[in-house]
């Protein structure tokens, strides 16, 4: 059995060690079978819930990158017990409310998702817990979810809405009906968690609805959870309080979010013919793909079936001539990671590509509507941001031979390198560091497939 303490030297490396640039240049075809690592939101998920059930919980498939060794080590750092056995971990829970004091600092890294849904958990303990991040965590927003969570009773010293700040929460929590202002599974989950240590029923409504695996997973876990949809849409999803969690087996699948990448180098690489297996299908996070089918992409799905509560399918994909099209705006919840790599599609596609109401991605690991527009220009793709929408101007081909900044954001670095798989000269992204956090062996991967990554 290996603690992931031991992953905390490389974690770590990556975030302090000099920039790493690297060059991708125009590639054959793009083929071949491959899994892509496990889906980061539902390995986040199984780790956190796990830690809070009694008995033990075996994970098979949890992505081992960075975000989710933050979340490993502070569940850990909270006394749950967490390791790996052979090709699975396993998670040693202290049941809800059994979490104790860490000895130091939470430190989450590069991960939203990781100290967003931690601050739902620690609300219900009466204790005061050090919070801090890398520069970029540093400055993402908070408040979205402190507002709903002091709500229910935490409380955060000096009124902080950024990282670092230390967090108290208590035993008596107050249940809350609360109706998200923006579309976040982040903050739904961050309440949901909350609610298990409230007396009482605790409810999130969703005008647009968000990826659903807190509510998928509560389940699996044996939490009271009711979802109500409405006619629009959207959805009332409810938790029991004073809840039990039961140690569970859950299998995490491959994540959509990081098979957009392939599927791109698929369809711009002419001649490629690929097949991702075991991809998570979940609804809630397939936008991307029906959007690229809607663009005229070859895109198949094979074998789909229900794995540990989930929806995963075989995506075979093969290079397709796109062409643009409008994005609606209630659709982004759906695919908010993937849109700097549909914003690179655009570029290969012939005709305007409108992404409409993309507000959020303002606050993810960078500006992305800002460090998308300003790649594709480095390119020399013609993109506009108007608004809360961005709009690229497809032209059946990319110039390329430009140096693109990825600001910390490891999307960013992988959208351009798959841009620069496809372009007429090569395309430079300025350090791939910061792709651990959520696809490690995304670079030798994606060479093994026949992509130039020289
Ligand atoms: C995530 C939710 C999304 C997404 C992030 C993962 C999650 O963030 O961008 O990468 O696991 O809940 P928001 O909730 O802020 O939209």
């Amino acid at each position: 059995m290996r603690s992931v303490k031991s992953y905390q030297a490389s974690s770590n490396s990556n975030l302090t060690s000099m920039p790493q640039p690297l060059t991708a240049r125009r590639s054959a075809p793009i083929s071949g079978r491959v899994k892509v690592p496990g889906d980061k939101s539902i390995s986040h998920r199984a780790l956190i819930l796990a830690g809070l059930a009694t008995g033990r919980t075996r994970i098979e498939g949890l992505l081992e990158a960075d975000d989710v060794m933050a979340t490993a080590r502070a569940m850990e750092a909270l006394g749950a017990t967490v390791s790996r056995s052979g090709a699975a971990f396993e998670v040693l829970g202290q049941g809800v409310g059994g979490l104790t004091a860490p000895d130091g600092v939470l430190d989450f890294g590069n991960s939203g998702t990781a100290s967003r849904l931690m601050l739902g958990v620690l609300a219900g303990y009466p204790m005061r817990v050090a919070m801090t991040g890398d520069a970029s965590l540093c400055r993402r927003p908070m408040s979205r979810v402190l507002a709903p969570l002091s709500e229910m009773g935490l409380t955060v010293e000096g009124d902080k809405d950024t990282l670092p700040f230390t967090v108290e929460g208590t035993a008596d929590l107050l249940p809350i009906v609360y109706e998200l202002p923006v579309p976040s599974a982040q903050v739904k989950s961050a309440v949901l968690l909350a609610g298990l240590h409230a007396p009482g029923r605790t409810t999130v409504i969703e005008p647009l609805p968000t990826r659903d695996h807190t509510e998928r997973m509560l389940r699996f876990f044996g939490a009271e959870i009711d979802v109500k949809t409405r006619d629009d849409g959207g959805r009332a999803v409810t938790v029991g309080g004073d809840a039990e969690l039961t140690g569970a087996h859950v299998i995490v699948p491959g994540d959509p979010s990081s098979a957009a990448f392939l599927v791109a180098a698929a369809l711009i690489c002419p001649g490629s013919d690929l097949v991702i297996e075991n991809v998570l299908l979940n609804p809630t996070r397939t936008g991307f793909f029906e959007t690229l089918r809607e663009m005229g992409a070859d895109i198949e799905i094979l074998g789909e079936h229900d794995e540990a509560g989930e929806p995963v399918g075989d995506l075979h994909v093969r290079s397709s001539k796109l062409k643009g099209m409008r994005v609606p705006p209630e659709r982004a919840p759906s695919m908010i990671d993937e849109y700097p790599i549909l914003a690179v599609l655009a570029a290969f596609a012939q005709g305007e590509t409108r992404m409409e109401g993309s507000a959020e991605l303002k606050v993810k690991e960078s500006d992305r509507l800002a460090a998308t527009a300003a790649g594709l220009a480095a390119c020399g793709v013609e993109a506009r941001i108007e608004g809360d929408d961005l709009i690229v101007s497809g032209r059946g081909a990319v110039p390329g031979g430009g140096v693109v900044e990825t600001h910390m954001d490891h999307r960013i670095a992988m959208a351009f390198l798959t841009l620069g798989l496809g372009s007429e000269a090569p395309v430079t992204v300025d350090d791939i560091g910061m792709i651990a956090t959520s696809f490690p062996d995304f670079v030798p991967l994606m060479r093994g497939l026949g992509a130039q990554l020289p």
